[in-house]
């Protein structure tokens, strides 16, 4: 049977980013705007944070500007789980967040790696995933007046080589966002939410290219009203687990067919992202936003804005893919 449930009664402003940590069998999850990052034990329910705070932060690229303080994914260097790459603002950033850190802490990023998107200042990083390769892919997005609602193609979706350098994967993007691949390396699933389209792309694992963009699922098409297509998985059926963001819900997809095959129903309403943790990947957790809700429901419903554990599900993930960069050559870059 299906049960959800919510990990603890704290709820987020824009919950997002799930990620399971598979040597510290813990769940990483971002809350954006505020510039977050937390862990949560689902062992013991003990949870810490840390605020990443960018105000004092000399930019190692001299012609950037201060890239804001929003923190929208944090993902694992493989080897050194205590050290994370995060979306700060338009950077990409190395902070360290060590195990036996008090329960809250504010660091400051060691490096900043990239910074992107020099044309619209206001844009920043939201959703990024390491391909089976552990590069990292992470895109951007302009700033919004409500959810879903900005300016569109002035964003991309950029790739940080195990080198440490860097790439456009695609350009003209309005709000980058959910990211998979499948289990065989040959496709990869993207996101970009204002088009209401799940896209498939030929992913080239050794060149880390990809061509030949098609739409797995129209969301108009499939009479999924207002729902934005959000964070996205894939599990070891090769089906999509995909966050709809005003839906109330997680849609599962038959990439292979373009179908909807399965949903399930969230109490929260703005379902940002989802990933497969637990010591068998069998639990989904699901992220979600406060945004566009009224401060009210806010105050009153503690689901909105909840991060969520599915089970009984009866689908399983694989684990997910650290990024592999060479920890000599990030050390270097720490001043
Ligand atoms: C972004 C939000 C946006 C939402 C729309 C999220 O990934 O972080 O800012 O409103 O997508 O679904
Ligand atoms: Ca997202």
């Amino acid at each position: 049977m299906v049960d959800v449930k919510q990990l603890t009664p704290l709820s987020y402003q824009l919950g997002e980013g799930p990620y399971w940590d598979e040597t510290n069998q813990y769940l990483l999850f971002v809350d954006i705007m505020k510039g977050d990052v937390h862990r949560h034990y689902p062992d013991n329910l003990k949870q810490q944070t840390i605020h990443v705070d960018n105000s004092k932060q000399q930019t190692i690229h001299v012609e950037e500007g201060p890239t804001g303080d929003s923190v929208s994914f944090a993902l694992p260097v493989e080897g050194k789980p205590s050290y994370l790459v995060v979306g700060l603002g338009r950077s990409l950033a190395l902070v360290e967040w060590p195990l036996d850190a008090p329960d809250t802490l504010t660091v400051k990023a060691k490096a900043i790696l990239h910074s992107v998107d020099q044309h619209s200042p206001t844009n920043r990083f939201n959703d990024g995933k390491c391909d089976p390769m552990g590069r990292i892919w992470a895109g951007t997005m302009a700033a919004e007046t409500a959810p879903g609602v900005l300016a569109k193609h002035k964003a991309a979706l950029y790739t940080l080589n195990t080198d440490l350098s860097i790439a456009t994967g695609v350009d003209k993007i309005s709000l980058s966002n959910g990211l998979a691949w499948n289990k065989e390396a040959t496709t990869m699933y993207y996101i970009d939410s204002t088009d209401y389209a799940i896209y498939a792309f030929n992913y080239n694992a050794a060149s880390g290219k990809i061509d030949n963009r098609r739409t797995v699922l129209d969301y108009k098409a499939a009479s999924l009203g207002d729902d934005i297509p959000d964070g996205m998985t894939i599990d070891n059926n090769g089906n999509l687990w995909v966050a709809n963001f005003y839906g109330h819900k997680v849609i599962c997809i038959d990439p292979q067919v373009g179908k909807i095959i399965r949903q399930v129903s969230l109490p929260a309403s703005n379902i940002t992202s989802v990933c497969w943790g637990g010591t068998d990947y069998s639990t989904l957790y699901v992220t979600s936003s406060q945004v566009g809700i009224s401060e009210d429901k806010v105050r009153t419903d503690k689901a909105q804005g909840g991060v969520f554990a599915v089970t009984g599900l009866g689908a399983q993930g694989a684990p997910p893919t650290n990024f592999k960069v060479d920890l000599s050559l990030l050390k270097s870059k720490i001043n």
